[in-house]
């Protein structure tokens, strides 16, 4: 496998923490086996999220000096507004500082108690999100989704069969949600297709449809190289958007920011409530929670992030790691997605019973292994636990998410993490199952606390 030449050069640098096994074995314990208790001075190749974790790049760094930081309608406000209709073409938008920011907004506005939302798959913020209006999401994926070995080239595409049975029923879903790409099941794509197919249903059914749009670049990039060679990808990004009656985006992913989303609509009168919205909970909608050099540096990484030598160096990065590891055996959640690798723990540990949560437990193991940081996506994040019985409702996928920071890590670094994982799964039987000493209601993810058992147990 080939890695691919980084069309940048390194300007400034930061300092990789080295630590030693032992250290990283009291840290363990002092974090409760809960990776996100870890400081991030103790990890060395941060893996957690792709997530506001990005490098920038000079001519970020540059726009950042001419932030305007007036209150209202800046000339970075300005900038930003340019930049979104060259690229979405959306008549109305606000910026937000962040994705989660938009989606309450946007559910705030639109969602009462009862109403279903379609999606693919929501992200957990997004489910969230949804839930707190007292409605609900309705996870309309593909089947191949769920299946790890399947390579079909969009795993992310919202079942059609399946939207339009759910937009005849009672109640009618009050919209139609299409995360790109779809983070919850390995980071997959969505094919220009499918969103044309679902963009018809919307239009049939009288149904807006809206898109969670994260990671439309390096969605983009895959239709490019899947579906439609022809169209560059600023006529696919122009061509996604197209389709839209909305969209959420957390900037921290393909916005190439450290912080930052946006949030853009086509009806005026809906704009109208959700600058409503803002101006009481976010901010004044011309900036709404961004400091005007987080905007400038936004409308500049907006147009690097679809840069196709960018983006070919990007997946190329992601399938490098990838192909490294399914080179040794490791078994990976197939093909790997936009942004990271997602190892699959029910066949990294076949043999273990759900509830010794095998998907944290090899994280775990990274971290003690190599102090590389992954994210468990799987018991832990997804499953329910009935209170009153205990017993567990396990989401049909246990996986470890490697996500890729962007412009951060070399080709060194990758195979540092290589060898990590490929050690791990070597030393598989000496992987020790959790339990959970503390397991807060909600948000367990982030809050719970473990100890660890014996490996034979
Ligand atoms: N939508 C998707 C698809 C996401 O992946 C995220 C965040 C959000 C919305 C929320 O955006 O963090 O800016 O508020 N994903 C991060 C992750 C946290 O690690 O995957 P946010």
């Amino acid at each position: 496998m080939e890695y691919p030449i980084e069309p940048f050069k390194i300007k400034a640098v930061e300092a990789l923490p080295l630590t030693a096994r032992t250290e990283r074995e009291r840290h363990l314990a002092e974090a409760g086996y809960n990776l996100f208790n870890l400081p991030s001075r103790v990890v060395t190749i941060d893996l957690l999220t792709d997530s506001g974790t990005g490098a920038m790049s000079d001519e970020q760094w540059a726009a950042l000096h001419r932030g305007d930081e007036a209150y209202a309608r800046t000339r970075s406000y300005e900038r930003l507004g340019e930049v979104q209709s060259d690229l979405f073409g959306f008549p109305y938008f606000t910026p937000v500082h962040q994705g989660r920011a938009a989606e309450r907004v946007v559910f705030e506005v639109l969602l009462q108690l009862g109403d279903l939302v379609a999606t693919n798959q929501p992200f957990d913020t997004t489910n969230a999100n949804i839930l707190a209006r007292g409605a609900q999401a309705l996870e309309l994926v593909v089947e191949e989704a769920y299946d790890p070995v399947s390579t079909h080239p969009f795993k992310g595409n919202i079942d059609l069969g399946r939207l339009e049975g759910a937009l005849k029923g009672r109640p009618r879903p009050k919209l139609v949600l299409i995360t790109i790409t779809n983070n919850t099941g390995g980071g997959q794509p969505v094919a220009l297709e499918n969103l044309r197919r679902a963009r018809a249903l919307c239009d049939r059914y009288e149904v807006p449809l809206y898109l969670d749009a994260a990671r439309h670049a390096e969605n983009a990039y895959f239709i490019h190289e899947r579906e439609e060679p022809a169209l560059t990808i600023r006529e696919i990004v122009r061509a996604t958007f197209s389709l839209a009656d909305g969209m959420m985006m957390s900037a921290k992913k393909d916005g190439l920011v450290n912080i930052g989303g946006l949030l853009c609509v086509r009806d005026r009168e809906l704009f109208d409530r959700i600058c409503q919205n803002m101006v009481r909970t976010e901010g004044f909608p011309t900036y709404g929670g961004l400091a005007g050099r987080d905007m400038e540096a936004l409308a500049q990484g907006l147009q690097e992030a679809i840069e196709e030598p960018y983006l070919r160096y990007r997946i190329g990065q992601v399938r490098y790691l990838a192909a490294r590891l399914r080179e040794a055996g490791v078994p990976l959640f197939e093909p790997p997605g936009g942004h990271a690798v997602y190892l699959d723990a029910l066949r990294f540990l076949p043999t273990w019973p759900r509830e010794h949560l095998p998907g944290q437990a090899v994280s775990v193991a990274l971290y003690r292994e190599g102090g590389v940081r992954a994210v468990e996506l799987g018991t832990l994040a997804f499953g329910e636990r009935d209170p009153q019985t205990g017993v567990w409702r396990f989401p049909r996928l246990e996986l470890v998410r490697l996500a890729i920071p962007r412009r951060v890590y070399t080709r060194a670094h990758l195979d540092y993490v290589a060898e990590t994982v490929i050690s791990v799964y070597r030393g598989r039987e000496g992987i020790r199952p959790l339990r959970f000493v503390s397991e807060p209601p909600s948000l367990r993810h982030f809050l719970a606390r473990f100890e660890e058992l014996d490996p034979e147990i």
